[in-house]
Parts: structure tokens; sequence; C-alpha cells
């Protein structure tokens, strides 16, 4: 059959015609328990009727052209920036996570005029070539990419963090970023002082430090940002994904207002559908959806219920409810979608992400999947 449409090599065949809460469900109308939720995109959990009904009951405009005013932007970026350290921070409009990121490496080069960016080798950022350059991301197919981008290994912390430092204090660097906990590496949480020593050689040489919450935001790791877990005051952020649960599609770079002044010039940046009206109305209500039901709350004590429930067989790590463990069974994926649980499968590592507001009884039938397939 010729195809129309092209389609990555999908872990498992699954036609999708809906999804509910915790659930997918395919064209035979078999329902898949979903602990992958579009990697970290539906905290919120699938078609949740406040979140439907204020798309539904959208009027309009269906066009705000980016360098117009509209109210409903101003309403969500004060929002998105009353999540920050200190409430501090100017927003820019994105349609991703992968525009998000590109827009963070802009600034950051507005701000400090140089021109290395360090990141983690094999994390992962999207699918610009900046961003893939970032983690060297199919070099052999897609680069060369330039000697700006240095990548340090996630492991061995005391080298990696005199590495990273060493390299910032020559002021040559442009910007730091990375992922709080490592979700693209299968979950991988950096010591609080890899970030801390960073975040201080960041600031002592003007070097922008960013985190890219695009994967840890919106309550995933239990907190609203993971950077929060360390403490940590970034100069930029990036969010995308949990942003509107999949409601709509959009992203967001905060930046503080210091770095983001340095954008002020023509054209400095442009994204035509960058907080499309419908998609914002998604985010607004998205955001107090999961500020009114709590779910960060519940992030944290479902996460502490999952991973008592995996210890008796593996060894979780991760906070709130984004969890990673070791894994021999390559075919992880795989064979827990024909025992009908959709999760992935990344770095040797199964990796569970599932809805906010998941129930313990799910979790209970989850975790059984896993322990059968877990090798
Ligand atoms: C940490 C991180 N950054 C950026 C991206 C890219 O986001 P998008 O696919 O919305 O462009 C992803 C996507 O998985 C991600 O996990």
């Amino acid at each position: 059959m010729k195809e129309y449409l092209f389609r990555h090599q999908p872990p498992y065949p699954l036609d999708v015609v809906n999804a509910k809460d915790s659930y997918v469900i395919d064209k035979s109308g078999k329902k898949y328990l979903d602990f992958l939720v579009g990697w970290c995109v539906g905290n919120a959990g699938w078609n949740k009727t406040s979140i439907m009904n204020a798309v539904k009951s959208f009027k309009g405009p269906v066009y705000v052209m980016p360098p117009f005013k509209y109210s409903r932007w101003e309403i969500l970026a004060q929002k998105l920036v009353n999540l920050m350290p200190g409430k501090n921070g100017t927003c820019f409009r994105a349609t991703g996570g992968t525009e998000a990121v590109e827009i963070a490496l802009k600034i950051s080069r507005a701000f400090n005029k140089r021109k290395k960016f360090i990141a983690f080798r094999d994390a992962y950022h999207g699918q610009s070539l900046a961003c893939m350059a970032l983690v060297d991301l199919y070099q052999d197919k897609f680069g060369p990419y330039s000697d700006n981008f240095v990548r340090v290994n996630a492991d061995k912390w005391e080298e990696t963090t005199d590495f990273v430092v060493n390299q910032i204090k020559k002021e040559e660097v442009c910007a730091f970023i990375s992922e709080p906990i490592i979700c693209a590496l299968g979950v991988i949480i950096p010591p609080k002082s890899f970030f801390e020593a960073v975040q201080e050689a960041c600031k002592q040489t003007n070097t922008a430090f960013i985190m890219d919450e695009v994967a840890t935001g919106f309550g995933r790791t239990g907190k609203w940002f993971g950077f929060e877990h360390y403490k940590l005051k970034p100069d930029i952020v990036t969010v995308a994904k949990g942003f509107s649960s999949g409601y709509g599609g959009l992203g967001a770079t905060i930046a503080t207002p210091e770095i983001a002044e340095t954008m002020r010039f023509d054209f400095s940046n442009y994204s035509t559908f960058g907080w499309h009206p419908l998609s914002t109305e998604a985010a607004i209500a998205n955001l107090d959806y999961i500020k009114k039901n709590k779910l960060v709350e519940k992030s944290v004590s479902n996460g502490a219920y999952l991973m008592k429930k995996l210890s008796q067989f593996c060894n979780p790590e991760g906070k709130g409810l984004c969890i990673g463990f070791n894994c021999a069974n390559k075919n992880m994926e795989m064979d827990c979608f024909k025992d009908k649980l959709l999760l992935s499968y990344i770095n040797n590592r199964t990796v569970l992400f599932p809805a906010l507001d998941v129930k313990k009884k799910e979790m209970d039938e989850a975790v059984e999947i896993v322990r059968k397939n877990h090798r």
C-alpha cells in the first residue's frame, strides 16, 4: 500500500482512536493502560471534561498575529511566570519543546555573545539541527555538527563537575543546558552538588544556566518544576508537553527579565503559530486544572506508592511520577504492550510516566505487568 505519511518505526502497532484518563483505546476497542502519556505530555490525564469544555467552548479569534496584543497571552504568561522562582521572568511564545529550546539557545547568544554550548551526550532536547547537535544525535546522518557543541557524560559526577565548571570559567561558554532529572537517559538524577557548582560558575561568568523542563515540568516530578528539587534559580527555563497536557500544541521559554531584554531588537524572535489562541485556552485550562485538583501533590503521593511497590523486585529511581530502573529485558516495551500496558524502554532502563491522577488499582495492575516482564 502506498504510504502518504512518514512515520517512525513504532515500538508497537497501536492504532489510536481515543483516550480517557489513564487509558488509550485502539481501533478494535482494546484499552491500554498508559504509563507513558506521550512521554510526559498527558500530566492531567486524557480527555478531562473541564479542560475539554474550555477548548470546545472557545469562540475565537481563530488566529492572532505575533506582534499584536492579545489579552489571553498575557494571562497565560502571568500564570507561567508566577510558577517561576521569585515569580520573576519574561515569556517567549513557542509551538513546542524544540522551538522553546532553540529560543533558549538564541537568547543565550544575544545575552553574552559567546559560542559554546554544554549539554549531556545522548540526552534529548528536540529535533532541530542545534537541538540534535547539543546531544550528538545522529551526527553520522545529519552532521557534521560544529565544534561549539561540547558534550559530557551523565556519570562520574566529580570528574564531570570539574570539567564543566572549568569550561565555564574560561568564559567561552554561552550556555549550559540540561533536564533537571534526565528523562531522556532513562530518568537519571544528577547530584545536587553538580547543579549547584555549575549554576554558581554560570553566575560568576554571565553564562546562561538553562533548565529544560519540557518533560519534567508541571508536576511530573512531584514539584511544579524539576529544578525546585535542587532549589536552583535557572536563568532560562523551557517548557512544552505538560504545559497543555496535550489539549493544545505549544511551548514557552521563560528568561529572567535581564536576559530577555537583550532580545529587544527588530525581528529577534517570531513564531507564526506560537501560542495559537486555541492552544492558549487549553494551556490556561490545564494549569487551572492541575492546581484545582492538586495534581502536583498527587504526583508526590502516587509516586511514593508506585516506588514502594516497584522496590519489591527492582531498584526504581526518580521523583514523583518520573520513574526509571535498570532492566535487562530489551523487549520490555513490546512485552508490556502485549499485556496492554504502555511504557518506554531507553538506555537499558524501563521508564514510567503515568498521568498524575493515576488510580491505585491502575498502579497495582501496571506493577504486576512490569513484574511479569522485568528481568
Ligand atoms: C527534554 C525535552 N526537550 C525538548 C523536547 C522536544 O519537544 P518537542 O517534541 O515538543 O519539540 C523533548 C521531547 O521529547 C524533551 O523531552
